[in-house]
């Protein structure tokens, strides 16, 4: 095996186009606000982490189905300009691709809905038909808009080959528990942590108590992302607490995607811990202060000049 296939990223998930609406305020129920603006980009939390890693500098093989749509072309051309292997991308017929509708209001607060379309067409027998390759991966990325059944096949088969598995569980989404030994990173927010801990049976955790009450899950190591508070990392009897980076927030939709792309290159890259939560954390923050999904995810170059250029540490 060749130094690039040894460093390769899977990410394996979701594509969406995303219809955005941003406004001053987000409406209450019943009610209609005007003057809303509207742009349609490419999102999908798969397709968002995967090209947040590449544009951090990873080698990324992205697995995807997305529909029999006008977008679909279009959605595989960005990828592939973006260096991504898109082998694994498949056009299925008779279904839409995956479809978010986004409202942004103030302070870059969202409400999503989603239409899976064809990312549920990403089914466990698509893995195994590809399992040979997989194990050239050197990570796999993984988050929950494809079927669980398709993403609990895929961390099992990571298993056996040894290849590290980390999963961001958004949206929440309920796993057998005893999937979570087999994650080597784990990464949540607030509300996906405290749904995980509602499964464990624990309420009332203080937000700085929550990444090591995750620990209990079996993952070997925990994130837990706390928008402007930053975040909490958790590894064995080891916690760090880590900052966000001071920027105006306009849109935080796909900030969590784009820490997971960059954290999973920085760890790959072999930087430690702290300087790879660092690096995820200063992606995440660029990503928050622009419009959209993918339009927002920051390049390795603007990464490294943030890094640089805060006195965070
Ligand atoms: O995490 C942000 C993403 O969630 C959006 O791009 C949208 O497509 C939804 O999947």
């Amino acid at each position: 095996m060749d130094n690039k296939a040894k460093r390769e990223i899977w990410v394996i998930g979701s594509s969406n186009v995303d219809m955005i609406m941003k406004m001053e305020r987000l409406p209450e129920k019943g009610e209609t606000v005007t003057n809303a603006s509207f742009m349609q980009t490419f999102g999908g939390k798969g397709a968002n982490s995967a090209v947040a890693a590449a544009r951090a500098g990873g080698n990324i093989k992205f697995m995807n189905c997305m529909g029999n749509d006008v977008y679909a072309p279009l959605m595989l051309e960005m990828y592939a300009n973006e260096g991504m292997d898109v082998s694994l991308v498949r056009q299925e017929k008779d279904i839409s691709s995956g479809t978010a509708l986004v409202m942004i209001g103030d302070a870059g607060m969202n409400y999503l809905s989603v239409a899976p379309g064809a990312n549920y067409k990403l089914t466990p027998e698509l893995i195994d038909s590809v399992k040979d390759e997989m194990k050239e991966a050197s990570r796999i990325v993984l988050q929950c808009e494809i079927p669980t059944e398709t993403n609990l096949r895929i961390i099992e088969l990571a298993d056996q080959y040894g290849i590290p598995v980390q999963l961001n569980l958004a949206p929440a989404t309920e796993l057998p528990m005893s999937t979570y030994n087999l994650i080597d990173t784990l990464i949540v927010n607030e509300n996906e942590a405290r749904f995980l801990l509602d499964q464990l049976g624990k309420e009332m955790v203080p937000d700085d108590d929550l990444a090591q009450a995750l620990q209990e899950t079996g993952a070997k190591e925990v994130i837990v992302t706390l928008g402007a508070d930053g975040g909490w990392v958790v590894t064995g009897d080891k916690m760090e607490h880590f900052p966000a980076f001071p920027v105006e927030v306009v849109d935080t939709t796909a900030a969590g995607d784009t820490f997971c792309g960059a954290y999973a290159v920085a760890v790959v890259e072999g930087m430690d811990n702290h300087d790879a939560v660092h690096f995820a954390s200063a992606a995440a923050s660029l990503a928050v202060s622009k419009l959209g999904a993918i339009p927002s995810v920051p390049k390795r170059q603007e990464i490294d000049a943030f890094v640089a250029s805060s006195n965070l540490q």
